[in-house]
């Protein structure tokens, strides 16, 4: 086979995980998995991110998978989970930073502080968090590729979503702030916006029936993505297929158009 035709491969790669309890997190961590990396599955959720990942080791092919209850909002748990990577498969190649919340429905008129504040913390301190851990081992040992994920709220704006709209807007501009820091020294950040799909915040939001024809028309394929959808383009970027992409931002949306 032309080595060229085995870039996707993931043999030898380590990669950390937030939110890998649920929704885009796991599926990436069984994509990866079984493509050969070693994965760290964080999550505010531990025992969530335990049974993916018992469901990952259980697969039987040696694929490895270690669990870790963290919240992203505290920068010792990043330190921890960048910590835990090394000290178990003996590197870190790429990390998907994933962890996200939505605080609820508000306009701008009647923000809740606390609700901005929580979006803030996790959807972005937490991903400033990683990346800093991340990167100051990569720095020391040959690279590696950061993925974050905004969504197409990071570059259009919705109805009553003024925190979650600012702060996926913020992880556009932290990737394309930190793609510069390193573009010379072999790490590579970039930035998955994905389009609604079928994972724990979009069910929680879709118990609404008008919420959920909505999402479902708003993307002009008239449907909502599968998380392997977006995994497959997470995979893409932490893998050696993608090695000229960073700073990008790369939409996986239905056709949704935004940038
Ligand atoms: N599903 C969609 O429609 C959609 C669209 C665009 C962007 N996103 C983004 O995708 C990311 C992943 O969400 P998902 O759609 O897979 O939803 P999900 O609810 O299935 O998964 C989110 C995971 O993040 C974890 N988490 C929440 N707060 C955390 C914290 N402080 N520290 C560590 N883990 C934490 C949750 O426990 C959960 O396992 C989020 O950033 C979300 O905003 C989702």
């Amino acid at each position: 086979m032309n080595d060229a035709y085995a870039r996707l491969d993931m043999t030898g790669k380590v990669i950390t995980i937030t939110g890998g309890a649920s929704g885009f997190g796991a599926e990436s961590g069984e994509l990866l998995a079984a493509r050969g990396a070693s994965v760290v599955l964080a999550d505010i959720n531990g025992a969530g991110a335990q049974a993916v990942a018992d469901r990952i080791n259980a697969t039987g092919n040696g694929h490895r998978a270690v669990a870790l209850k963290v919240d992203v909002a505290n920068e010792a748990d990043c330190k921890a989970m960048v910590d835990l990577a090394v000290s178990t498969f003996g590197g870190l190649h790429g990390g998907f930073n994933n962890a996200g919340v939505d605080t609820g429905h508000f306009g701008a008129a009647d923000q809740p502080l606390e609700n901005w504040q929580r979006s803030f913390a996790v959807n972005v301190t937490g991903i400033m968090l990683c990346m800093k851990y991340q990167a100051q081992h990569m720095l020391k040992h040959g690279g590696g590729s950061i993925v974050n994920v905004s969504s197409t709220a990071g570059v259009a704006g919705f109805p009553e979503a003024v925190a979650y709209c600012s702060s996926k807007h913020a992880v556009v501009g932290l990737t394309r702030a930190a793609s510069m820091d390193f573009a010379t020294r072999g790490i590579r950040v970039n930035v998955v916006l994905p389009g609604s799909a079928e994972t724990g915040i979009y069910f929680e939001a879709a118990k609404d029936p008008a919420m959920a024809e909505y999402m479902a028309k708003v993307h002009p394929m008239g449907r909502v993505g599968k998380p392997f959808e977006i995994a497959e383009m997470v995979a893409w970027l932490l893998s050696d297929a993608s090695t000229f992409a960073t700073g990008g931002l790369f939409s996986v949306d239905g056709g949704f158009g935004v940038p």
